[in-house]
């Protein structure tokens, strides 16, 4: 049977795309240092891990989707996921393999699992989701995993609520469980820590509730899941909603979690960059 082996977390910045190839040089650079420092841990124990397939929780930033249509969950299930660039600037980074079978074992499973999602056979991939990837295997060393994008909308209101994003990574970590195949999964999720990129709290960033989200992730999600989105908004800044896809995350894993390794910094860009490696127990 498949088995999801651990939940990764990152932030998602963009000026972390245009930096990563740059990470032996910039490792000097007391801007970047603090924050790669990080990261060398969650690579160790991805190397030894050796997943099969990354399910990534992120959230697209208008590059597949758009205002005009926006789907509150989607999940590809595509061969292959192309990047492209929605206007960073970032290199463009080589395709991601897919794994159309197990997506739509999952898609089958969510929507008689009622959560109606919708299901993309043809799916671009922006900074959501592969700056993570680019962190997480060095050198873009992805090439034998297989991925599974799911988004959840942090763009437009109604977001979906803390609840329900954890409702959602309880439902794909049911329907991994249920498939029939010897696999190892890892289930990402992306963005975060606290930040505001435009209005009257552009540059918001809240380390006391960023470090408490981090604390209770790991033994505590449920009280996590009591928060409103407006109250996440309110504490963590517009775009610090994508703790959400950290709390999806964390419902795809089980009630006894070890804390594998941990990374906070202030700040990149406009945000709080939180890492965390958690390790699934039984
Ligand atoms: C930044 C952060 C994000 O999560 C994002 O999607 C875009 C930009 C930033 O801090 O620059
Ligand atoms: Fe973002």
């Amino acid at each position: 049977m498949a088995r999801i082996i651990g939940g990764l977390t990152t932030s998602h910045i963009p000026s972390i795309g245009n930096a990563v190839p740059r990470e032996e040089e910039l490792s000097q650079d007391p801007y970047w240092q603090p924050f790669f420092a990080g990261y060398g841990k969650a690579r160790e124990w991805l190397r030894e891990a050796d997943p099969d397939v990354a399910i990534v929780i992120y959230n697209d930033h208008g590059l597949n989707f758009f205002l005009d249509k926006l789907p509150t969950f989607a999940i590809g299930a595509a061969f292959e996921y192309q990047h492209s660039d929605e206007g960073w600037g970032i290199p463009t980074m080589p395709p991601f393999q897919g794994d159309p079978e197990l997506s739509w074992h999952i898609i089958n499973s969510l929507v008689a699992d009622e959560f109606d999602i919708v299901s993309c056979q043809e799916m671009l991939v922006d900074h959501g989701f592969t700056v993570p990837m680019s962190l997480f295997w060095k050198n873009n060393s992805y090439g034998r995993v297989r991925t599974i994008p799911v988004c959840i909308n942090t763009v437009q209101h109604p977001l979906p609520s803390p609840a329900r994003c954890f409702k959602l990574g309880q439902a794909i970590a049911r329907a991994v469980e249920s498939y029939d195949k010897d696999l190892k999964v890892v289930i990402l999720g992306t963005g975060g820590m606290s930040h505001q990129l435009d209005g009257e709290r552009a540059g918001f960033i809240n380390k006391k509730f960023d470090l408490m989200c981090m604390d209770k992730i790991v033994n505590e999600p449920e009280a996590l899941t009591q928060l409103s989105i407006h109250e996440l908004v309110r504490q963590a800044g517009a775009q610090g909603s994508e703790f959400i896809l950290w709390l999806a995350m964390r419902g795809a894993l089980s009630g006894n979690v070890k804390m594998v390794h941990s990374n906070y910094h202030i700040a990149i860009s406009n945000t709080a960059t939180g890492l965390m490696v958690l390790e699934n127990g039984a």
